[in-house]
């Protein structure tokens, strides 16, 4: 990624200080299906997936200053209003701006392994949060989960299996690599190098 000015102001501010769900249709001046991601990062998949879908509405969550800010950036001056970029901690904003039943996909690539005992806390795919996260989206939606680390691959999909998402698959089973869908800006070096790749699609039952 070239380097971007920082903006002096958080991405998203005025969604991320929100105490209670906002009217998305309003926020985006439409109805669409309602999108969201967990750590963007870079931003690679965000944005070739919003360039592919107009129709969506786009919520991507990311800690990192820079990461958040030049994303949203790129967005901005690729025209691509309806992805929204929010600087903040996923684990404690999310249950702040999404009403349970609302999302029609979340999206969780490459989720930091947090490989040391203290940090395991902050992993995205605990079990209380999984079965938050799978309230959040309606019925039929679906968690799109992709990592390299076997391991977490594992675990992840036994967590979300375990929180109730179907997989329509078979219970443990990954879904063979979509040329259809972006990939996100790490999974485009592991599509050069061939490192595998683990990719869940889930569903919400009902
Ligand atoms: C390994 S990177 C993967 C980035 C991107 N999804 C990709 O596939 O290229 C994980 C990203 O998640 C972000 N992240 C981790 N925990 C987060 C949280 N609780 N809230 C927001 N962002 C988070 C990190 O800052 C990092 O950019």
């Amino acid at each position: 990624m070239s380097r971007i000015p920082l903006r002096p102001d958080k991405a998203g501010e005025s969604l991320a200080t929100l105490e209670a769900p906002p009217d998305w249709r309003a926020v985006f001046g439409r109805e669409g299906p309602l999108e969201l991601e967990i750590g963007c990062g870079a931003g690679g998949f965000a944005l070739e997936h919003c360039r592919r879908h107009p129709n969506v509405n786009y919520v991507a969550f990311e800690w990192r200053k820079k990461y958040a800010r030049e994303v949203a950036h790129r967005a901005e001056k690729h025209g691509l209003a309806h992805l929204k970029v929010i600087e903040a901690d996923a684990r404690t904003v999310v249950p702040k701006l999404f009403g349970s039943g609302t999302l029609d996909v979340i999206h969780l690539q490459f989720p930091d392994p947090w490989w040391k005992r203290a940090h395991f806390k902050r992993a995205i795919l605990l079990p209380e949060f999984t079965r938050f996260l799978l309230g959040l989206l309606k019925p039929g939606g679906r968690f799109d989960f992709r990592t390299d680390v076997e391991d977490r691959a594992r675990q992840g999909l036994s967590v979300l299996e375990q929180a109730g998402f179907h997989n329509p698959l078979g219970a443990g089973a990954f879904h063979p690599y979509d040329p259809e869908e972006a990939p996100s800006t790490r999974e485009r070096r592991y599509l050069v190098t061939g490192q595998p790749v683990y990719r869940a699609r889930l569903v919400k039952p009902g």
